[in-house]
């Protein structure tokens, strides 16, 4: 939405605040609080704003959670999604982005992942998602509408002028919570698996700054006006892996002190490496990702997370 915003896109915002936080949409940005299963109030917005594109981030993310609770994901990723396809077709928007995921890949075949390796997810969470890239294919197919499905990779960092960021409690991401420690929130990492078949045994994945991904969507956005016969399903990734242990120690070196980690068994869903083949981004899109490099993704983190113990500081809130 910033991005939008900072290029001059009128944008507005529909949020549940399920997770999200009314805070992180500016004051000049029209807000509404809804679901995005609410056809009624989907087709009033677009309606009220004359909407010609829809960008779907709503969604649960956290693999582990889908393993437990598949049928939440496929309510939330696919149900909300047809939902909220259908409420643009029959209003005539023209444009859809999806948020999709790496997930999507299961355990690649080959690393680095291209889009047409198979997708096997070995989670609901990614199975979600895949089910909604294929709706929108079929709808593409149907009716005049063109999407674009990013399928990112690690999401980390956060807006570089500390005007956004992760906010919600009980973060699971492994940046994040490295920050979190390393700023004295939690007292410890734990390392979820070091036995994969990776160079270190620990998990390796590749971790794009937020900001570059969202410059992603807002060309993405030109791409499917300039070319509306065309749809996109792209990586959203740098095509360079790190590990668990790699990150830590990453996050170590930006704040000369050491968290303490813990060795756990594997976590339920997740693959040992998933990194991207950037490859037809860097084709399709004049995409020049301006943070690849992963001390300023931490650092980055790092200061939104200092800015959010301030706003809970100076609302009196210790959490
Ligand atoms: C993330 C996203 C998912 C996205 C996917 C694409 C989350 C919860 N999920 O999954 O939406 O589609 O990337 O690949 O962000 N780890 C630890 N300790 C921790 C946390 C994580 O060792 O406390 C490890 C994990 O086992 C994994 C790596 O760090 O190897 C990254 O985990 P995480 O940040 O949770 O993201 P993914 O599960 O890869």
């Amino acid at each position: 939405m910033l991005a939008l915003r900072d290029a001059a896109w009128p944008v507005a915002v529909l949020d549940n605040l399920a997770t999200g936080f009314r805070f992180a949409v500016p004051d000049d940005v029209s807000f509404y609080e809804g679901d995005v299963s609410d056809a009624e109030l989907v087709a009033q917005i677009i309606s009220e704003q004359g909407t010609r594109a829809v960008m779907h981030f709503a969604g649960s993310v956290v693999v582990p959670e889908s393993v437990a609770d598949p049928l939440k994901f496929y309510a939330n990723n696919t149900a909300a999604s047809r939902a909220l396809i259908e409420a643009a077709v029959k209003a005539g928007v023209p444009h859809f982005i999806f948020s999709s995921t790496a997930a999507t890949y299961g355990v690649p075949e080959a690393s680095p992942v291209s889009e047409d390796m198979p997708k096997e997810p070995i989670n609901p969470y990614g199975w979600s998602k895949l089910m909604t890239e294929r709706m929108l294919a079929d709808v593409a197919a149907a009716h005049p509408i063109n999407y674009g499905a990013l399928r990112y990779f690690n999401v980390a960092g956060a807006d570089p002028q500390a005007r956004s960021g992760q906010s919600t409690a009980g973060a699971t991401h492994l940046i994040k919570v490295a920050v979190e420690a390393a700023t004295g929130k939690r007292d410890r990492v734990a390392i979820f698996g070091t036995d994969y078949d990776t160079p270190d045994g620990t998990g390796v994945r590749d971790y794009i700054h937020v900001s570059d991904l969202a410059a992603a969507h807002v060309l993405a956005l030109e791409a499917l006006i300039a070319h509306p016969e065309r749809s996109l399903t792209m990586n959203c990734g740098y095509g360079r892996g790190f590990s668990v242990t790699e990150v830590l120690d990453a996050v170590d070196s930006v704040t000369g002190a050491r968290i303490t980690r813990t060795h756990e068994p594997r976590r339920p869903g997740d693959p040992a490496s998933l990194v991207s083949d950037p490859s037809r981004i860097r084709a399709t899109l004049p995409w020049q990702p301006q943070y690849d490099d992963l001390g300023t993704i931490i650092a980055h983190a790092m200061a939104w997370e200092h800015r959010l113990a301030e706003m809970r500081s100076a609302k009196g809130d210790n959490g």
